[in-house]
């Protein structure tokens, strides 16, 4: 344009300056605040990853018990807030509704978020973690016409979730401590990454000065895509699909081929272009669910098991360095776990929250704030003049 750079997709462009998550693409390196995700996964819980991601430290034993009580203050929806969900289909896409919802979170506390003040933005990151495993769980027992169940304060973060969204009134609840930490490491997992689509949304809508809960869930609204958070629920759809074994190579065809659209989904990232470092703890989550469950046998997982064989010799994915991605497998985890595949999106959005939170925190406090505004390569006619009605 002689003015602007012209970066489709923002392949070289960085818009903004962060000290939360760091990503080498090239070597498979993830960091929270400096942590490689590798420990994170072994040694912490989602809750302190969260408190990380929010306050930039991992928290010593009295920090850590303080914002356990603080996010278990906050639990509970607005009572109000549950008959949103009256107003969807039943059939509706959890995604939808999950837009919805949380976007009308900023309804509730709306007056009350000034997003000048440090301790405002605190609450409304507490209140949003805090609540959004009960709206996700919600999601769920809507669609299926079941009750709500509401959250136990004295249970962890993902088993609360689990419990509020598999539990049923009639019977107690009875946790499996190795799914229990499996949801919680998909969690920590998707925490953050970066400036990817969803997040440079939520920054993007919130570099106006806008209500968080309302960037949110315009962050929900790009998760939703296949690209991006929809994989989990796309690679799903597409081994169902697939069918058999046999039927892999004409699919791996489809993927190659230039003419079709079709892409092998839970492959490939815009970043790494080595391994996926999630994908390689999420793979081995996978096996370990597996086991638990005693579902190594299972159709779809040898189906999935088989795929990533043969695109991982294939010279096509080779060349073009395309990896199973965190979402390949985490799909196949939630799966076993009895999750509904329509699910598996928002629950990506339940982990990455933490990230939007924090990321908004961190960009509305920059004293070098601008508001957003990309240019353009315009490239349609040029000046003109109107001619009466009469002669177009
Ligand atoms: N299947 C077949 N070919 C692919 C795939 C795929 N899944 N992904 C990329 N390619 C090819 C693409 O056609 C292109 O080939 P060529 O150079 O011959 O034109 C080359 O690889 C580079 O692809 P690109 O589209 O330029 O790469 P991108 O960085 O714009 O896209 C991506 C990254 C993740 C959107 C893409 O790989 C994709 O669509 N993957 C499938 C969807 C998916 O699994 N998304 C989840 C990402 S991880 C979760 C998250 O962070 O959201």
């Amino acid at each position: 344009t002689g003015y602007f750079t012209y970066d489709p997709g923002f392949t070289s462009t960085a818009s903004c300056s962060s000290k939360i998550t760091f990503i080498d693409g090239d070597n498979g390196v993830l960091l929270y605040r400096g942590y490689p995700i590798e420990q994170l996964a072994e040694k912490c819980d989602f809750l302190e990853v969260c408190y990380l991601l929010l306050n930039g430290e991992l928290p010593n034993g009295a920090e850590m018990k303080e914002f356990v009580t603080t996010i278990s203050k906050h639990v509970m929806v607005h009572e109000q807030l549950t008959r949103f969900y009256s107003g969807f289909r039943r059939d509706a896409h959890p995604m939808a509704v999950l837009v919805g919802v949380v976007g009308a979170l900023s309804a509730f506390y709306h007056d009350g978020t000034d997003v000048t003040c440090r301790e405002d933005r605190y609450t409304a990151a507490i209140r949003l973690i805090a609540k959004m495993p009960n709206i996700v769980a919600m999601c769920h027992k809507y669609s299926t016409g079941m009750p709500f169940i509401y959250p136990k304060r004295k249970l962890g973060y993902a088993e609360n979730f689990m419990r509020m969204m598999m539990g049923d009134p009639c019977d107690e609840y009875i946790p499996n401590p190795i799914l229990i930490r499996a949801i919680d490491r998909i969690l920590i997992l998707h925490a953050d990454h970066e400036q990817n689509a969803s997040t440079s949304t939520v920054r993007l809508a919130g570099s106006s000065g806008a209500n968080p809960y309302a960037c949110v869930a315009a962050g929900i609204a790009c998760l939703w895509g296949a690209a991006h958070g929809g994989a989990n629920e796309a690679v799903l759809n597409m081994l169902e699909e697939i069918g058999d074994a046999s039927n892999i190579p004409e699919y791996v065809a489809k993927a190659k081929d230039k003419n079709d659209p079709f892409r092998l989904m839970g492959f490939g990232h815009r970043v790494y272009k080595n391994y996926d470092p999630r994908a390689k703890l999420m793979r081995q989550t996978c096996h370990e669910v597996l086991d638990e469950l005693n579902l190594h046998n299972d159709r779809t997982f040898k189906l999935a098991m088989e795929l990533e064989r043969i695109a991982l010799e294939d010279p096509y994915f080779v060349e073009r360095k395309l990896y199973p991605n965190v979402d390949f497998y985490s799909g196949i985890v939630l799966r076993a776990l009895g999750i509904p595949t329509e699910m598996f999106t928002a629950i990506f959005a339940l982990a990455r929250s933490v990230g939007w939170i924090a990321q908004w925190d961190e960009m509305i406090s920059d004293p070098e704030l601008k508001i957003g505004r990309p240019r353009q390569l315009y490239r349609g006619v040029p000046q003109r003049d109107v001619q009466p009605i009469s002669s177009r």
